[in-house]
Formats: structure tokens, sequence, C-alpha cells
């Protein structure tokens, strides 16, 4: 048995492009994260994974477990392809009642075969009961069959809704082409079907894939939304895979929206933010989710080395009121805040039109944030150039005359790999009582970009060639006045094995 806290030995992770602060796998590859569950003071990630190659191929449930979202211990693989196929992307949860029959507190997760022969999906059942450390593949596979009309019919999410006691089911959402359909269960095993929903609802440019379903209050108060996640394979606004989400209710069956079909939420308006999913489990009412940091457009050829792909920073999610409904406001988990060093802060100071002001160094990875003001005469491009060199640099701008906000990274570094990734990736932004406030994450080969508290985000990959760190301040056609800003430095995040 591997024990994280006995046996954990720190691997170096200093390759050029390796992320300080995300979640890689020590080698081989990387795609959506699975069974997120949090138990007995642990954070569970799995993850789809390849580990003999740095592109998609049969896939294995990767594994690896935190106490706080940012140090991770790598677990040897928990769930190799069989004959039934390949082990795609699902969920976990921990039968507290042990409806299953499987043993007390059993970590139990749902998942879909994949046959690579003729490409049929079906539900199965894996589950541990010695804290994720060993699993067995539940003899009955698959617990859901093949429908004979569907071809996409892929990965279960679950949870418990209802009495903790009496009257309670788990529920599953699964996705299927351009909809998410719901099953019941009293036991995880025995699955009857429920409603769906998608019918000519949102985006529709691309499969739907790794749906969620789950209810948050709203600014904090008794009144409560559900939201629905589902990733769209194909046509999101950055090109390529993208996650949408969708605000309504939920009545145990099927779930309804609350805003008109063609009403489209994007959770992320950079390239690469996909496949999220929520941790099941976690105390406190917490929502905390995990999105794969990459694109199916150009994910196989990022010219990492030893490893591809990563996951974005765990983000808490809560729901805020604005002026068009009910929205996700997402942040990185605080417990990053015990990453920041020494803090460097300005206040009320201004840049003046069409001139740059170098800010002090601050490494590779490196956390700010800034509220800037803006007059209604506020006119032409202002932002932040960050990793800039002599011949590269990644822009973060906002142009409000055309109330967007962006990330160029079409000179960041190595982008010749794929012809769709050299791109300026923009958001709708509107000021907040005269005021946009930025909050930017930079890893060694990242930004996530969290604007007006989190309801407008973009996360994009870069690939900088060289060592430059320097950070500057750009001002528009008219001033630029900043009346708070904020950054740190952070420290790297520590991964063994
Ligand atoms: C989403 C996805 C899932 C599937 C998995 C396969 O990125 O396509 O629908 O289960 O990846 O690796």
């Amino acid at each position: 048995m591997h024990d994280s806290k006995t046996t954990a030995t720190p691997l170096a992770y200093d390759e050029r492009f390796r992320p300080q602060l995300h979640f890689t796998p020590p080698t081989g590859w990387l795609n959506d994260p699975n069974g997120l569950v949090y138990y007995a003071g642990e954070y569970h990630l799995f993850y789809q994974h390849f580990p003999r190659d740095t592109v998609w191929g049969p896939m294995h449930w990767g594994h690896a477990v935190s106490t706080d979202l940012i140090n991770w211990t790598h677990l040897p693989v928990a769930l190799q392809p069989d004959d039934l196929g390949y082990i795609f992307s699902g969920s976990a949860v921990i039968d507290w009642h042990n409806t299953a029959g499987f043993g007390p507190q059993a970590m139990v997760v749902l998942f879909t075969h994949h046959d690579p022969h003729d490409s049929k999906q079906s539900q199965s059942l894996a589950y541990s009961i010695d804290r994720g450390r060993t699993w067995t593949k539940y003899a009955g596979n698959p617990v859901i069959d093949t429908p004979s009309n569907l071809r996409d019919f892929r990965d279960p999410k679950i949870f418990w809704y209802g009495d903790e006691s009496a009257g309670g089911r788990w529920v599953m959402a699964l996705a299927t082409t351009s909809a998410i359909l719901f099953y019941t269960s009293p036991d995880l095993i025995t699955w009857q079907p429920g409603g769906s929903f998608g019918s000519g609802y949102g985006a529709r440019s691309g499969v739907w894939e790794t749906p969620d379903l789950f209810q948050l209050p709203v600014d904090d108060g008794p009144d409560t939304r559900w939201v629905l996640l589902a990733g769209v394979g194909d046509g999101a606004p950055a090109g390529g895979s993208g996650e949408q989400y969708f605000i309504g209710s939920f009545d145990g069956q099927t779930f309804t929206s609350e805003n008109e079909k063609d009403t489209v939420l994007w959770f992320d308006y950079g390239a690469d933010n996909y496949a999220t999913q929520s941790w099941s489990d976690v105390p406190h009412g917490r929502r905390l989710v995990l999105s794969w940091m990459n694109n199916w457009q150009y994910g196989r050829a990022i010219p990492t080395t030893a490893w591809r792909g990563a996951m974005t920073m765990p983000r808490e999610l809560r729901l805020v009121r604005t002026p068009s409904g009910v929205r996700l406001s997402q942040a990185p988990a605080p417990e990053f805040q015990a990453q920041r060093g020494q803090p460097y802060g300005r206040s009320n100071f201004t840049v003046p039109a069409g001139e740059t002001l170098l800010l002090p160094p601050l490494g590779l990875v490196f956390e700010l944030e800034l509220a800037v003001d803006l007059p209604e005469a506020a006119a032409g491009t202002f932002g932040l150039r960050l990793r800039t060199g002599a011949d590269q640099h990644t822009a973060i701008g906002c142009t409000p005359g055309a109330r967007t906000l962006f990330i160029d990274r079409r000179r960041s570094g190595l982008s010749a790999f794929h012809d769709d990734f050299p791109a300026l990736h923009s958001a709708p932004l509107a000021a907040q009582d005269g005021r946009i406030r930025l909050r930017l994450f930079v890893d060694r080969s990242s930004v996530e970009l969290f604007a007006n508290d989190g309801t407008v985000v973009l996360t994009d990959q870069i690939f900088p060639t060289g060592e430059e760190m320097q950070v500057e301040l750009f001002a528009g056609d008219t001033p630029l006045t900043i009346s708070r800003f904020d950054a740190y430095r952070l420290q790297s995040a520590r991964f063994s094995k």
C-alpha cells in the first residue's frame, strides 16, 4: 500500500514550462479531472491519463491527493483499461450510508467504459474501502449498458439528492450529443432514467461532454439556484473546446433553465479551460472545481517535454446577482494566499496617455490585483504586458470603447506548433461603479485572468522562450488611473511521489 504521509519523495518539477502551482502528471498525457472527492482530510484528484506517452491513448485514471489543494502527492494509477475498454471520464462520491453494500464509507466511482473496437460507451463502477489506495471494479459492470441509438453516452457525474436518511437518492448527470441525461438510483448500482435537458439550449457547436450539476446560494443568502456545467467539444468563443453553464432549477429528475434558449453563458472565455468538475463531499458547503487547462484543438501539440496537460488552479464558485441575471463568480481557492511572498502595493497613481510603466520584477510565478478607474471618456486600449522580452510578450488588455477584455498570446513565445494557438481571446466586460477590477495568476506556462469579481474569466496557456520576467502597465489614448495595485511573487507548490 502506498501511503502519502510516509513515502512521498519530492519531484524536481523544474523544466522550462513545468507549472509551479498547477497540477501536472510527472510524465505522460493528462486530460479531464475525474473522481474529485474529499475524504478523511484529503482532496482526491483522478484524471484522464495515458502513462506511456505524451499524447492521448488508452485511457487510465491517474491519481493524486492533497490536504490543501496546493501541494500534491502522486499515487499509483487507480484504474487501468480492461476487457470492457478504456476508462473514460467520471466522478466519485463517499457512500456514507453504505447504500451499495461495499462497506462503510466506501469511495465509489462511476466512469465510462469506452470500447475502442466499436466506440460503444457504457457506465461502470469501481470502489475502494482504503481511502482510495486500492480499487476493485464491480463484477457486474457495466451498470448502465449502451443504448442502441446513442453514440456519445458518457462522463457520469453523481451526487446525493434529497434527505440524508429517508427519501433521498443518487442522481447521475450524463452527456450525450447535445443534451444531458439524468438517472437516479437507490444504491449506485441500479439506475433508472429520469429527465433530460438540452433540446435547443445554449451553445451546440460541438458535442456536450463532462456535465456537472450542483446547488449554490445566491449572494451567500437563503435564495439558491442549480448550476449545470457542460463542456462543448468545439466552437467555444476562443475556438475549439470550452465550458458553458446554465442557471436554473432541479427537481430530482430533470433540470430547467431559467434563461432563454439562446442564452449562452461561458464559464471561461480563454482557450484553455475544459471538462470542469466539482469536488464532492467538501466540508462547509464549499463548491470547489478544477478544469483541464488545455484545448482539444491543439492540446496534443503543446511544446512540453516529459508530460503534456495541466489542470487550472482549483477555483471556488459562488453565485451572484448581476444586472443580466444570476451568474457564476469564480476565484482561485483562497488557500493559495499561503504561497504569497512579500507584497508590493501602490495606490492612486497615473500612467500618462500612450506611456508605459515598468513594474518591479515579479519572477515567473506571481499574482497581480488591480483596480482601474474608468472615466466615460476612456479611449484606446490599456493593460499589462508580461513575460516581456525583445521579441515577445503576452498582453492583457481592456478596450473600454468596445467593452472587451482580452488576452493576446500572438507574440507570447512558442506558438507555431499549431495554427490555432497564436490568437487574441476576448470577453465582454463592462465597468462596475466606474471601475474595472482584474486579478491575474501567472505560472510558467499559463495566465488565469479574473475580472469584475470573477464573473468574467479567461484562461490561456503561454510558452515564453526566454527568461524574460518584465511586467509593465501601458496606458491607452487617455491617462490610466490605477486606484489600487497589489502584486505578490508566489512560492512553488510541492509535488511528490
Ligand atoms: C472530454 C472527453 C470526455 C471523455 C474523455 C476521454 O475531454 O472527451 O468526454 O470521457 O475526454 O479522454
